[in-house]
């Protein structure tokens, strides 16, 4: 590959390993121009790079880079490398970015060939992610997604945090889980929203007033997904069954009773595994984490929400496992929260539609409830 058609990604200095044999290529920009690059080799695979070299790159270089070519040989080194989980975790989801912002914003028209590779780099990406989460309970992948900075992209983001918990979910349901399935369940939900790319921006981005049919366009997102995976002649890896990674794709909106979409498919013989464990990670993610524009559930709120859905949107049994697994103090407030029936956690709420359930203060009232807010997300006639 001539050196002008590559494309390379910046690392941290704090992150290149040093006093042994460098696994990956280091090069500068040497222009300095603001709007051209001139990539340089400062350092080659194989070498050892010494603390005081680094150390001397980082007062020179403003930035140190590896070709994209390599990102695999680096997230390999990464996942050993001797670093903080924020840190592993922080170049990864950066990884994932990159190759999420090629699909989605590669002006909506792109080869096989394009989808292809850069589904690669997700699976490669997700194979870091599980082993850097090996020891994560579901609780402390909380917590760790709550120490990430956030990015306002909203799709990738959240692609991200939900491909994190499918894997930590899955494993803790299947605690025997190979690293292979583990893979399937990160992969599938790095790109339940694979779909989107085909929806206009102007619909995904516009919170809380959609018009129905807006919305109904929106409910094409997992036909067009499964439509890219598996009719798009997409090829990768043969180690990746893309037909199962299809399936979370195509049935992440499925619900347990039947009433998702796009095909209102039932309970445990019709949506996939994976499936119910996305939809669950979905949902969690979608009320938990802080947006640019939304409003977010104290934990304890979400999963009382949450477990309304229980058997209705969500699988029962895997919510069980996900609701003993995330600490929380179950304490009986005076608050009860209730998402509508309408909530679709694709879609992006400035304002949650919540129902307050509140119990009456006073002793005779004591045990009747009342709706006190309901608020129903804004639909144009
Ligand atoms: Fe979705
Ligand atoms: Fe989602």
């Amino acid at each position: 590959m001539s050196e002008d058609k590559r494309s390379y990604f910046s690392v941290r200095h704090d992150l290149i390993q040093v006093e042994s044999p460098l696994a990956h290529d280091l090069y500068v920009n040497s222009s300095s121009l603001k709007d051209k690059e001139k990539f340089v080799r400062i350092f080659p695979a194989g070498g050892v790079l010494h603390k005081e070299d680094l150390e001397n790159f980082r007062q020179k270089y403003f930035q140190l880079y590896v070709p994209e070519d390599q990102r695999k040989i680096y997230l390999r080194f990464l996942v050993k490398a001797d670093a903080d989980q924020v840190k592993k975790t922080t170049v990864i989801k950066n990884a994932a970015l990159d190759y999420l912002q090629n699909i989605f914003e590669n002006n909506k028209d792109f080869s096989t060939d394009y989808l292809s590779q850069s589904i690669e780099g997700c699976k490669e990406v997700v194979y870091a992610m599980v082993d850097v989460l090996e020891e994560n309970s579901i609780d402390s992948l909380r917590k760790l997604i709550g120490n990430l900075s956030f990015h306002d992209f909203y799709t990738y983001d959240h692609s991200i945090n939900v491909s994190m918990y499918c894997i930590t979910i899955y494993k803790t349901l299947n605690p025997k889980a190979t690293r292979r399935e583990l893979v399937h369940a990160g992969l599938g939900g790095l790109l339940h929203d694979l779909g989107k790319i085909k929806i206009p921006t102007h619909i995904l981005n516009n919170p809380g007033s959609l018009s129905t049919e807006e919305y109904q366009e929106i409910k094409k997102h997992p036909d067009f997904g499964l439509d890219l995976l598996v009719n798009g002649h997409c090829q990768i890896d043969p180690e990746i069954d893309l037909k199962i990674v299809a399936r979370v794709v195509h049935e992440h909106h499925e619900n347990f009773d039947g009433t998702g979409y796009p095909s209102k498919l039932k309970g445990r013989e019709e949506i996939h595994l994976l499936a119910r464990v996305c939809t669950i990670a979905d949902f969690f993610d979608a009320i938990t984490t802080k947006r640019a524009y939304n409003e977010i559930l104290q934990i304890s709120d979400a999963m009382n929400t949450m477990r309304k859905f229980r058997a209705i949107k969500l699988d029962p049994d895997i919510f069980d496992v996900f609701d003993q697994h995330v600490r929380y103090v179950r304490a009986d407030s005076a608050r009860d929260l209730r998402l509508s029936d309408s909530f679709d956690p694709t879609l992006p709420y400035a304002k949650l539609p919540l129902e307050e359930i509140r119990k009456f203060e006073k002793e005779l009232d004591f045990g009747k409830i009342k709706v006190v807010d309901q608020s129903q997300p804004k639909k144009k006639a």
